[in-house]
């Protein structure tokens, strides 16, 4: 029987080492200063931004909200990222996603400055990890190399599955578990046999947006299993198949008539795997975390 995998040392651990850099900036007469786009009023995307926004403040890293109009086009958000580049005083520059569909993203994500690209998804950053160079890369999957080190497990040698292939998770995560020295493996929708291949991981990291996909069968005995998804359940049937009926994330289910859940089968895995990351209450808190770390990283940058 396997364990609930808390990433909550592992949060503390990084907001520490956030912490440590504001100071040695502040001592410096540099005020870590994140700018947060958001355009629309996605309402998941309202609670992660002022998420961000709180944290920024608990460690004394300045943060401001530009929130813009659901049909600001390319152009507008355009000058609002200029405008951002050509601040000084900002270090770090945060658009939150998905932009509305007439807004060109990539467009969006190449205008920010490489050394601001607190999400590390311009195409420099992103090709500054796949050469092995340093850079901003992006928080999820870095949260997620935070957690394997801190287990104590080791990462050199061990076969890591990767469950999907996006560009926020899965792909930079497969980079940074070969620069680990991980023999890697990517499943995606067009894998063949994907639980035989998955079967032979020693680390699994699901982040495919496919509700309770990963189950016991999928897993080598003693696997670690980390679950990037974050998928919501409406439907009662195919709650009452991944969750037990006398759970606490049923009673919730009952009560709300929907509830959160990972990509991860979390109580089939937990038979078979050493760790399990929970959904909620898991990774999530690692991206904030490592945000705020690419956050000073990024004032460092611009102030050696
Ligand atoms: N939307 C979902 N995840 C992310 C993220 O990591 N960064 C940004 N900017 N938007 C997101």
């Amino acid at each position: 029987m396997g364990k609930r995998w808390s990433c909550k040392a592992t949060g503390e651990n990084l907001l520490a080492q956030a912490k440590e850099k504001v100071t040695a900036l502040n001592e410096r007469g540099v005020e870590p200063h994140l700018a947060v786009v958001l355009v629309g009023e996605d309402p998941a995307s309202k609670v992660y931004v002022s998420n961000k926004i709180r944290t920024c403040e608990s460690l004394g890293i300045k943060s401001t909200f530009h929130k813009l109009e659901a049909d600001t086009d390319t152009d507008s958000l355009l000058s609002v990222v200029d405008e951002l580049n050509g601040d000084n005083a900002v270090h770090g520059i945060l658009v939150q996603l998905p932009l509305p569909k007439q807004v060109d993203e990539s467009r969006i994500i190449a205008a920010i400055n490489p050394d601001k690209d607190v999400d590390g998804f311009h195409p420099v950053n992103v090709g500054r990890l796949s050469l092995g160079e340093p850079g901003l890369f992006p928080c999820t999957p870095m949260g997620v190399i935070a957690l394997l080190r801190d287990s104590g497990h080791g990462l050199s040698g061990k076969h890591a599955v990767v469950i999907g292939r996006s560009n926020i998770v899965g792909k930079p995560m497969a980079q940074l578990l070969l620069k680990e020295n991980c023999t890697v493996s990517i499943i995606h929708s067009r894998t063949q046999n994907p639980a035989d291949l998955c079967r032979q991981a020693d680390i699994v990291v699901a982040a495919v947006g496919r509700p309770g996909l990963v189950d016991a069968a999928w897993l080598k005995p003693g696997a670690l299993v980390v679950d990037v998804g974050i998928n919501e359940i409406t439907d009662s049937e195919q709650a009452r198949k991944l969750i037990p009926s006398e759970s606490k994330k049923m009673k919730s289910f009952r009560e709300k008539g929907r509830v959160l859940y990972g990509d991860v089968n979390y109580f089939s895995c937990l038979e078979t795997a050493e760790l399990v990351t929970p959904v909620p209450g898991g990774i999530g808190r690692l991206t904030i975390a490592h945000l705020m770390v690419n956050c000073v990283v990024a004032a460092e940058l611009q102030n050696p």
